[in-house]
């Protein structure tokens, strides 16, 4: 495959403010002082020594970060009238999620002024600068901004799936996303809290799910980092995503895609808020539980296997992992990166634990990706124990690359 280490196209920050008029820049910059980028490192689990992330990249850092204690999703809407308030919105967002994923600190104030900041990003009490991924959906290509010739070739409002009764528009989709990683589940509210306040009035939340996820300390390709709330391993048949040949295979648009220029070194994300009835699965046998995902629950290991590394052998296409991945000749056209969270939200009116999955993985092509995969799934015996209830596709942004332009500039160049 052929390395896309060309940086997208775009224009420059200050040609890009400069289209968006002074006025606009003088607002876009109020209150936030551009952070210096001071270093390369990412959060590990083994250590949390990091200061931040790289903004600047050819690609956005957070989709191939490992997963994290603390996540966050959100559907967004904007409300500006035009493509130049459009991209001064670009521009507001991209500045305060460099300054946020630099871990550089906010702007002092006196106190006759709101705070710059949460207050819940206070290194003293361990703070560590989350990340972030942005995306734009299908909306944001209709008739408002102009940009329809240029959406994405297989953007498009999730279809409704064979289990999808309960997905409800309120709780899908959006002109925007934001995904938001952490170490604790302060620093991913104090960045989504500051995102949103840098765009206020210009952009409104439409839906949003946070939640966790236990990560063991040794993270290595084929080995969970954690569990799902079914109690599974979740992520061993996941891709490397340090490794740069599979993550252009599987994951970055490259360009031989047949998609608009500006989306080289994008991806496609899928969102999936995957209910689960967690009272109805506690009181269904093991065997039961294992034949269902085609794993052993302690494990990990494939079914008649010994070791979580195990590579799987059907003779049944019938459990998750068999349809997901059935491993026959082709199919390894159809692999995707999966980085989601549990989340766990209270009691859904009936007495019902609302707890489940929040699904997102990411892929080159959503028709060969989640698109083929999910319809594999369509029918399977797990559908039982889940319920979808929102979600969405999204396509995530190209990296910002390493000059000064904002996230978009490609987009709206
Ligand atoms: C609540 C819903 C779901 C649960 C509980 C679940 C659970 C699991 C578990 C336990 C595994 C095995 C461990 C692993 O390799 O990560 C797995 C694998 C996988 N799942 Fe799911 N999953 C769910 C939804 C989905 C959805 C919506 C998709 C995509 C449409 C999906 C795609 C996959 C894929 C591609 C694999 C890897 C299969 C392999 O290569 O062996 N899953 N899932």
């Amino acid at each position: 495959m052929e390395d896309n280490s060309e940086k997208p196209k775009g224009i420059s920050r200050r040609k890009f403010l400069g289209a968006a008029g002074a006025a606009g820049a003088a607002a876009a910059t109020a209150g936030f002082a551009w952070p210096l980028l001071k270093n390369e490192s990412t959060y590990s689990a083994s250590s949390n020594e990091s200061l931040g992330y790289n903004f600047r990249g050819k690609h956005q850092a957070g989709v191939t970060a490992p997963r994290m204690p603390a996540g966050l999703v959100a559907g967004l809407d904007v409300r500006v009238d035009d493509k130049r308030e459009l991209e001064q919105l670009f521009v507001r967002l991209s500045e305060s999620i460099e300054l946020l994923m630099s871990g550089a600190r906010y702007e002092d104030r006196s106190g006759g002024f709101p705070p710059a900041d949460t207050g819940l990003n206070d290194r003293a009490d361990g703070y560590v600068p989350p990340w972030v991924v942005l995306s734009v959906g299908d909306s944001l290509f209709d008739s408002r901004f102009g940009l329809a010739s240029l959406k994405p070739r297989e953007l498009q409002p999730m279809p409704k799936f064979n289990n999808d009764y309960m997905v409800k528009p309120a709780t899908s989709h959006g002109d925007l996303s934001v995904a938001i990683g952490g170490v604790t589940h302060e620093s991913v509210i104090h960045g989504f809290r500051q995102l949103m306040r840098s765009v206020r009035g210009s952009v409104i939340p439409k839906w949003t799910r946070s939640g966790f996820n236990s990560i063991r300390p040794d993270i290595k390709p084929g080995i969970a980092p954690g569990r799902n709330l079914m109690g599974f391993k979740d992520g061993t048949a996941n891709p490397d995503p340090q490794s740069d040949s599979s993550m252009n295979e599987i994951v970055w648009v490259q360009p031989n895609d047949l998609q608009p220029e500006w989306a080289l070194g994008g991806t496609y994300l899928a969102v999936r808020v995957i209910r689960m009835m967690v009272e109805f699965w506690d009181r269904t046998r093991l065997n039961e539980q294992e034949e269902l995902i085609g794993r052993s629950r302690d494990s990990g290991a494939p079914l008649g296997m010994k070791k979580e590394t195990d590579e799987p052998r059907f003779t049944s296409f019938e459990s998750h992992i068999a349809r997901a991945n059935p491993r026959t000749s082709g199919s390894e056209e159809n692999l995707m990166l999966r980085n989601g969270f549990n989340y766990a939200d209270g009691l859904d009116g009936n007495d019902q634990m609302d707890q489940g999955l929040v699904f997102l993985s990411y892929q080159r092509s959503l028709e060969k990706g989640f698109i083929t995969v999910q319809r594999r799934l369509d029918g399977e015996a797990l559908e039982e124990y889940i319920r979808p209830l929102g979600g969405g596709f999204f396509f995530v942004l190209p990296g910002p690359g390493q000059g000064s332009d904002p996230l978009g500039a490609s987009l709206l160049a």
